[in-house]
């Protein structure tokens, strides 16, 4: 278990090497507090739930990550023409998973048309592994990595003269942010990019209820388990005494809200103690562990809009599942 204090002192100022361990306890107790309960998503991604969801991008129900996949190999040249377009950029990635997408990018762009690559993570070690990665795969890039949480802090340009900055968001994580919080994110990314600089976003798109209803409750049970594997750790990290049996997975598509909702239903009365405080579940209470909301371009180019981002191109699969999203922050004044 990790210590909680020295880890993370008042100031909010914390070494990039310790996981933050004091902010999940207070998110966690924060979200068995509230009314209905909840958690969130990000919680998700320790070892064995990043392994679980890698192991859901596999699924043949999950169509999310393979369909942005095929978007890029089709599309990168494309994109990168765009992206560099008024010269060589930088790529800054917020929880960046550094992964085949990114690396297609890269690639897609070169030596010539991208001057630095900036991932941005709130583990310190796994972006240390990325950017010895990368560096080892494309030996040209430079790899300038920013220890940080993105939804509250991002790098600014210190130079924006040199190159345009474009934010590079994949992989639907916007998804997980109600609208006004991915207004308030997409409003960090303008910054973030600079006057002119670019956002390119992946969206995953409305389609029918059944084939996202699918996508979130495969036959195989992984995403259950992975839905699940928040308790464990919660168990494990916060010292919490969850009956991984008496919870069970439920995620359903909420038409009128254009989300996927998750769930852990308690299947009976029971208490969970956590930090000294008792929290009750009645028969069928619920824990929402995630949100995951589905757009269409006019909804996404709203959004963005309202971050201040001007939509100036996208790409789609031929079955129009998922759209990557490319916008501009204006130019300076
Ligand atoms: C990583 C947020 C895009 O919402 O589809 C997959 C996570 N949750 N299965 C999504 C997830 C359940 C995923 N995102």
């Amino acid at each position: 278990m990790t210590p909680l204090d020295g880890t993370h002192d008042r100031t909010g100022a914390r070494s990039p090497l310790e996981p933050a361990a004091a902010d999940f306890r207070d998110d966690a107790m924060a979200g068995l507090r509230s009314t209905p309960k909840r958690l969130s998503p990000k919680y998700f991604y320790d070892t064995e739930g990043s392994q679980l969801f890698d192991a859901i991008c596999e699924l043949p129900e999950y169509y999310v990550t393979r369909t942005e996949l095929s978007i890029l190999e089709a599309e990168a040249g494309a994109i990168a023409s765009r992206l560099a377009a008024g010269g060589p950029c930088r790529v800054v990635e917020p929880g960046a998973g550094s992964g085949t997408k990114t690396r297609l990018l890269l690639r897609a762009l070169g030596p010539e048309r991208c001057v630095d690559y900036v991932p941005v993570d709130i583990a310190g070690e796994h972006l240390e592994r990325t950017a010895v990665e990368l560096r080892a795969e494309l030996p040209w890039l430079r790899v300038t990595p920013f220890a940080a949480d993105f939804s509250l802090e991002l790098p600014l340009p210190g130079d924006r003269a040199r190159a345009r900055t474009v934010v590079y968001f994949p992989g639907s994580t916007i998804g997980n942010f109600d609208p006004a919080d991915a207004e308030r994110l997409l409003g960090r990314f303008r910054e973030a990019a600079g006057p002119d600089g670019l956002v390119l976003l992946g969206v995953d798109l409305k389609k029918d209820p059944a084939e996202l209803h699918a996508a979130y409750n495969d036959a195989r049970g992984v995403t259950a388990r992975f839905n699940k594997n928040v308790l464990r750790r919660m168990n494990v990290e916060l010292g919490t005494d969850f009956d991984l049996d008496a919870f069970h997975h439920y995620a359903f598509y909420a038409p009128a809200h254009g989300r996927i909702e998750m769930h852990l239903v308690s299947v009976r009365r029971q208490e969970v103690r956590l930090g000294g405080e008792v929290f009750t579940f009645e028969d069928g209470e619920s824990i929402c562990t995630e949100r995951s909301y589905k757009y269409d371009l006019a909804t996404a180019e709203r959004l963005g809009r309202s971050a201040g981002l001007a939509l100036v191109d996208s790409w789609r699969d031929a079955e129009r599942r998922f759209a990557v999203l490319l916008f501009r922050a204006p130019a300076p004044a």
